[in-house]
C-alpha cells in the first residue's frame, strides 16, 4: 500500500538531487543599457516575445532549455533600478546579469579587455572635504562614503568563477576581475581616474551595475556585473560607435556561453 509513496518520495529526492543548482523554472534576467547591448542577445533568443512595462522593455524567451528574459534598462543608475525592480517583480528571476560597455581606468587595460565586476562601487556616493570659496576642486580628498548605508556591492563568488572560468574561450581580448566604479558619470580627467584607480582598486566606470546590484541585493538576487571595455582615456583609445557595438556584441557572446554554462552546472 505504501508503494506508491515511496515511488514518488525516492522520485522527489532523485529529482531534487539531480536539479541543477540554478533551477530552470526561473529566468536568468541579463540587463543592457543601448539598443547595442541587448541586441545580439535578443537575436539569439528562441522564441522570444517582447513585453513593455511602464516604458521599459523586456524580451522573454529561451537559450537551451533555460528561461532567460533580456532587460534594456535605458542609460544611468535611475533607469538601471527602475528596471531592475520592474523586472524582479514581473518575472521572479533566478539570477541577474548586469552586461555592457564601460570604460576603461588602468593605460594597461584596453578596448575588448572584459571586467568581471566582482565589486561594484557606487561612485556618486562620495563625501567632499571642506575647501573654502575660491580654494577650487581636489578630488584627491574625496572619499567614498557609506554612512548612510552600503555602497559597495559584491557580485556572487560563484558566477564570478563560472565567469572567469570561460576566459580562455574569449577572443576580443583579456579577462579581468576587480572593482567597476558606478554612476551617471562619464570621466575624462586622467587624475580623476588615477585617483579611483588606486583609492578604490577600480578598472573601469559605468552607469547602471551599482544600483541594479543594490537592488538585486534587496531582494537577495545573485547577481553578477560583467562588463566590455568600449574605451580608455588613460590608453588614448577613445568611444567609436562601430567598434563599440563590436565589442558590445561579443560581450553579450560571452554572456551565451555563461547561460549555457550555468545549465550544466
Ligand atoms: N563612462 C561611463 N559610462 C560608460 N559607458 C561606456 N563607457 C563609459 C564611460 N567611460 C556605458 C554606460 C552607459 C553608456 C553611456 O555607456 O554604462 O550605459
Amino acid at each position: 500500500m505504501h508503494w506508491g509513496k515511496i515511488v514518488v518520495f525516492v522520485l522527489g529526492l532523485w529529482l531534487a538531487a539531480s536539479a541543477p543548482v540554478w533551477a530552470q523554472e526561473s529566468p536568468v534576467l541579463i540587463q543592457g543599457a543601448m539598443d547595442i547591448e541587448v541586441r545580439t542577445l535578443v537575436e539569439r533568443l528562441e522564441e522570444p516575445q517582447a513585453v513593455v512595462i511602464d516604458g521599459w522593455t523586456y524580451w522573454q524567451g529561451y537559450i537551451g532549455s533555460q528561461q532567460v528574459v533580456v532587460s534594456q534598462t535605458k542609460v544611468g543608475t535611475t533607469n538601471a533600478a527602475a528596471a531592475t525592480l520592474l523586472g524582479i517583480q514581473r518575472f521572479s528571476p533566478a539570477v541577474i546579469i548586469n552586461q555592457g560597455t564601460a570604460g576603461g581606468y588602468p593605460a594597461w587595460l584596453h578596448r575588448g579587455d572584459l571586467i568581471i565586476g566582482a565589486t561594484i562601487t557606487n561612485a556618486g556616493a562620495v563625501n567632499a572635504a571642506r575647501r573654502e570659496a575660491g580654494q577650487g576642486l581636489e578630488v584627491r580628498e574625496w572619499s567614498v562614503r557609506d554612512e548612510f548605508g552600503p555602497v559597495r556591492w559584491r557580485s556572487d563568488a560563484r558566477l564570478v568563477r563560472l565567469a572567469e572560468a570561460l576566459k580562455e574561450v574569449y577572443p576580443q581580448g583579456r579577462v579581468h576581475t576587480g572593482t567597476i566604479f558606478s554612476s551617471d558619470r562619464w570621466s575624462r580627467e586622467l587624475d580623476y581616474i588615477a585617483y579611483w584607480q588606486k583609492q578604490e582598486n577600480a578598472l573601469g566606470e559605468e552607469m547602471e551595475a551599482a544600483a541594479s546590484a543594490q537592488i538585486a541585493a534587496a531582494y537577495q538576487i545573485p547577481y553578477l556585473c560583467v562588463r566590455v571595455v568600449s574605451n580608455n582615456e588613460a590608453a588614448q583609445e577613445p568611444w567609436e560607435p562601430a567598434k563599440a557595438e563590436r565589442l558590445a556584441s561579443g560581450c553579450q557572446e560571452y554572456i551565451l556561453r555563461l547561460v549555457a554554462a550555468l545549465q550544466i552546472r
